[in-house]
């Protein structure tokens, strides 16, 4: 039977939930499962498959921030594209003793039986430097690989790809764009950086009204190959932003200017891109303020999936709240983390003390969707692992048409097992 986690419930608040479902055919929000992060707000999504799953790795913004107040970065997974899982924080501005402040874009990527990630942070001095931290682990901790920057010229958001050669690039830049070559240990530079010169021929006109700059090329490059085609995808124009790309012969270029990829939209003033293909599909992550509450500085990561067109240019995409379809179905009859979570509302999670994470900060109405569930020919209980601070709670399953059960228990009850009648439960707490 499923069986979720959840502990350490403030107090005066119910603690838990979890559910389980097919398909949620409920009325508002719940439908939606952009975006796909509801538990804080998140921001310049950098995917990476590892072993058949979609890591997210993103940034942070505080809740309530009226500027780019971002601490930490942060990390989900999905085998589905639907429900994902809160592995919590990866890294934070304390794992770069140089830095101060601003945890911004970075990328991940795999090489040498470890992860390298690289971000851009905002330097003691005062200017912006690009760091990169490594972990055995792809759920970290990582930790800083130097001690240093790993280029310090003032500039932000590197995306960082190897080429068929085994030679890997690092791209970065805002205002201007760069690249470097890594050196196979990926931590050290092999030569100087080269600044690529931004022509329209290979960025485009920037939009009129739009800030000063010689193309439409503004900031967040992310870099990849697809058949025998480079892409550099990024954000353009500002401000509001909007998603261009250019494409190449090779991972130096040149690159020819290829358009609009996702126009302006959704309470964010930034936009942040990229893309990878998954189990036969592609996908776009981008960021806009959809969640509520949301803004330029409380912005919300998105994904939608896409097909190439037969030229290999990419259409132009909108922000959806549907989001991505789900790929195959969840299993409830083994253990489902409680932070695995299609959609929610009012929910946090925080690290708990036996290890992982715990859904926390429940209050009345607070729901967890969980898409797909798999429940075969019917389940007959329901088992979640629970704690309440205060005068315990009440879980209720939700199918397509009625609430299917509720329990209630106290302070230190070891926790319910739900009868669950029915079956093709969509689900909702
Ligand atoms: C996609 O996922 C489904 C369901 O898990 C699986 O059966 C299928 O083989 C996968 N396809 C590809 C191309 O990876």
């Amino acid at each position: 039977m499923g069986f979720s986690k959840v502990s350490k419930a403030i107090a005066g608040f119910l603690p838990v939930l979890l559910f389980l479902s097919t398909i949620l055919n409920l009325a508002g929000p719940a439908k939606a499962d952009n975006p796909i992060i509801q538990t804080l707000y998140s921001a310049d999504p950098a995917p990476l498959i590892y072993n058949n799953r979609v890591y997210l790795f993103t940034g942070h913004d505080e809740d309530g921030s009226k500027d780019f107040d971002m601490r930490d970065w942060r990390l989900f997974s999905s085998s589905d594209m639907a429900n994902w899982q809160d592995h919590g924080i990866v890294m934070n501005l304390a794992t770069f003793s140089w830095a101060s402040s601003r945890a911004w874009a970075g990328q991940v990527i795999a090489r040498n039986n470890k992860f390298y990630y690289y971000v851009p942070v905002q330097q003691k001095s005062g200017a912006m430097a690009i760091g990169v931290a490594v972990s055995d682990n792809i759920l970290g901790p990582y930790k800083d690989a130097l001690g240093k920057p790993l280029v310090a010229n003032n500039e932000i958001d590197p995306t960082v790809y190897i080429d068929d050669n085994g030679q890997a690039y690092l791209y970065w830049g805002n205002p201007n764009l760069w690249y470097a070559k890594l050196n196979s240990d990926m931590v050290s530079l092999n030569g100087n950086p080269v600044q690529v010169s931004l022509t329209t021929a290979g960025f485009g006109a920037r939009r009129s009204g739009a800030n000063s700059r010689p193309t439409s090329y503004e900031e967040g490059p992310w870099i990849y190959k697809r058949g025998s085609l480079w892409y550099l995808v990024y954000a353009a124009n500002c401000c509001s932003e909007d998603i261009r790309y250019s494409t190449g012969p090779s991972i130096t270029g040149p690159w020819t200017y290829r358009g609009v990829v996702m126009a302006t939209a959704g309470a964010s003033f930034t936009n942040h891109p990229a893309v990878i293909d998954f189990n036969g599909s592609s996908y776009f992550f981008y960021h806009n303020g959809a969640l509520p509450g949301g803004s330029g500085y409380t912005r919300s990561v998105a994904v939608e999936k896409f097909s190439y067109n037969s030229d290999g240019t990419i259409p132009t995409l909108s922000m959806t709240t549907a989001g991505a379809p789900m790929i195959g179905t969840l299993n409830p009859y083994v253990r489902q983390e409680a932070e695995t979570i299609a959609f929610s509302s009012g929910l946090k999670t925080e690290v708990c003390s036996e290890g992982g994470l715990a859904v926390s900060y429940i209050n009345n109405n607070d729901y967890i969707k969980v898409k797909g569930v798999a429940f075969g020919t019917g389940a007959k209980t329901f088992s979640a692992r629970v704690a309440s601070g205060g005068s315990g709670g009440k879980i209720e399953l939700y199918d397509l048409d009625d609430r299917v059960v509720s329990h209630q228990w106290g302070n230190g009850d070891a926790g319910p097992v739900l009868e669950v009648y029915g079956r093709g439960v969509g689900v909702f707490v």
